[in-house]
């Protein structure tokens, strides 16, 4: 029903030849995963990676997008750039972003609606720092987190978007959430999405993934829990091997 899509987030990794050695190990590696796979890839490696993902199954994304269409904005990129490079999917409201570069609820609301309007897919992220864990906000942080970023987003654009539920504490950390805390907690930001729309939608159109130092050791467990349909990798999507044994958990 939900398909499961395993998208890696290669951060500020890779030069243009990086990005040529990796992708041409891992395109036979994944050639038959059942799941969608995606790699969003650093802005000055998207061309290069397009025309090497051209006829196969991995997906083009981004890390980012600004919400303006074009203007003053120095050093930013726009969804028609993406576009133009074939683009598909862009990870918005990474916890790296709102942590060092002032991300908010409004501004990923608003790069949402600037990706939607022109068809590109976001992978929005949300998740708790061990602070709110710890403080017993789990629930609250997610329901304002996920509410916001889905403000005056229509119904029909579900299809369209991917939650990633992305504890701040295990990003990189070596920790990951367990699975059944990683299923409970994706269940409450399923939750507050049929709240949002509606039961049936939540449960058959929202795919969340789980983030957090997933690698080859704990992703079928992970992949194994009813509540997650897929997973953000960090660290083990640097390495073709070990990026394609998440990728078939
Ligand atoms: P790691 O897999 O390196 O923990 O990173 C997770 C992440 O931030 C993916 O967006």
């Amino acid at each position: 029903m939900r398909q499961p899509i395993i998208a890696g987030n290669w951060k500020m990794n890779n030069t243009i030849a990086g990005t040529k050695a990796l992708l041409t190990d891992l395109i036979p590696l994944v050639k038959d995963a059942k799941a969608e796979v995606v790699v969003c890839v650093p802005y000055t490696n998207i061309a290069a990676a397009g025309e090497l993902l051209k006829g196969t199954n991995i997906k083009l994304g981004a890390e980012n997008v600004h919400w303006a269409e074009k203007g003053a904005f120095t050093g930013e990129i726009s969804a028609d750039m993406l576009v133009e490079l074939g683009v598909e999917y862009v990870i918005i409201g990474h916890s790296e972003r709102r942590q060092y570069f002032g991300e908010t609820d409004q501004t990923v609301n608003a790069r949402v609606k600037a990706a939607l309007a022109k068809g590109l897919k976001p992978i929005i992220c949300v998740g708790e720092t061990l602070e709110e864990r710890e403080g017993g906000l789990v629930e609250k942080v997610l329901v304002r987190q996920t509410t916001e970023a889905f403000k005056d987003i229509d119904k029909d654009q579900l299809d369209n978007i991917v939650i990633a539920y992305e504890p701040v504490w295990a990003i990189g950390t070596g920790k990951t959430a367990t699975a059944q805390d990683a299923n409970d907690t994706i269940a409450i930001i399923r939750g507050t999405m049929a709240k949002l729309y509606c039961p049936k939608c939540a449960e058959e159109r929202v795919r969340i993934q789980y983030g957090g130092s997933m690698n080859p050791k704990n992703a079928s467990e992970l992949m194994a829990m009813p509540q997650i349909d897929g997973g953000l990798i960090g660290g083990a999507s640097l390495k073709a091997v070990d990026f394609s044994q998440v990728v078939k958990y």
